[in-house]
């Protein structure tokens, strides 16, 4: 198998949550390899920071300010890329919340807020993807960044909706890929399911001392090790899809 990144030179991307965490290393390592990204977030001035930072690399990083939970939001998004930068040949859905609540005694806001990006957001931003894809006929590529949680359920204090929100992505991998394949379409894509990595999600100021407590005797991956997996799914040649890809640090045991 050959593997590389050739073919994606000066296409678009588009990465969720491109402001901080996985998908900041996500889009920085895509623009290094040449392609035109469009980093979505809500706090749209640390994308800016980071374009500025990336102007010698060979691609290009569009700041585009968005909140993922909001349907009209994304639609307009794909509209200015479409219209501004050409056909989307990759989506990373990226962004992603755990909010700091319980089931049993939760908080309906919280929940309601991981379901409306970790799952809507998601369905929203790959049916856009997809209508650009199939307009232009690119065989392309869309990521899910889902999580160990999105397989087991994780023995931890309070997790909540999180692990139910990740087996959504699960099943929303394999039912895209079914859609897919009864349209006889050649878009690829791709669950990426890492463990604990250091991220803002991860380093929650306001996470409960006890929690934060065990967080930090885990080991624990950094951004840049997720984005390595990523452009490695995304080298692999056109007949050939990575369905899942699962990455733990070393000694990873909850
Ligand atoms: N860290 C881990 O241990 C871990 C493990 C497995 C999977 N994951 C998954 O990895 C992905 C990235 O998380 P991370 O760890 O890198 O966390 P992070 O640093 O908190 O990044 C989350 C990103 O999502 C964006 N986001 C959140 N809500 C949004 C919204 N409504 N609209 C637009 N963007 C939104 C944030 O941008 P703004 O706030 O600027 O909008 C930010 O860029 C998530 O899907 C997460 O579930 C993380």
């Amino acid at each position: 198998m050959v593997i590389s990144m050739d073919r994606w030179v000066g296409k678009v991307a588009v990465v969720t949550g491109a402001s901080t965490g996985i998908g900041a290393a996500i889009a920085d390592q895509l623009v290094s390899n040449g392609l035109k990204v469009v980093g979505i977030a809500r706090r749209v001035e640390l994308v800016e920071q980071r374009s500025q930072d990336l102007s010698d690399q060979p691609g290009k990083l569009y700041p585009y300010k968005a909140d993922v939970s909001q349907q009209d939001q994304i639609v307009e998004a794909f509209t200015w890329i479409e219209d501004t930068l050409g056909p989307v040949h990759i989506l990373i859905n990226n962004a992603g919340v755990a909010k700091d609540t319980t089931l049993v005694d939760g908080d309906y806001d919280a929940w309601r807020a991981t379901l409306d990006v970790n799952v809507l957001g998601l369905c929203v931003a790959t049916r856009e993807a997809i209508k650009s894809m199939k307009k232009h006929d690119v065989k392309g590529h869309i990521v899910h960044i889902n999580s160990l949680c999105g397989h087991r359920v994780p023995n931890f204090p309070g997790f909540n909706i999180y692990p139910a929100s990740k087996h959504g992505v699960t099943a929303l991998t394999e039912t895209l890929r079914q859609e897919l394949n009864f349209l006889g379409s050649k878009i690829k894509v791709t669950s990426v399911s890492p463990g604990l990595v250091a991220t803002e999600m991860t380093t929650l100021k306001e996470m409960d001392p006890e929690k934060r407590a065990v967080v930090d005797t885990f080991p624990v991956m950094s951004p840049e090790d997720i984005a390595d997996g990523v452009i490695y799914v995304l080298s692999t040649p056109e007949h050939v899809q990575v369905h899942e890809l699962t990455i733990k640090p070393v000694g990873e045991i909850y």
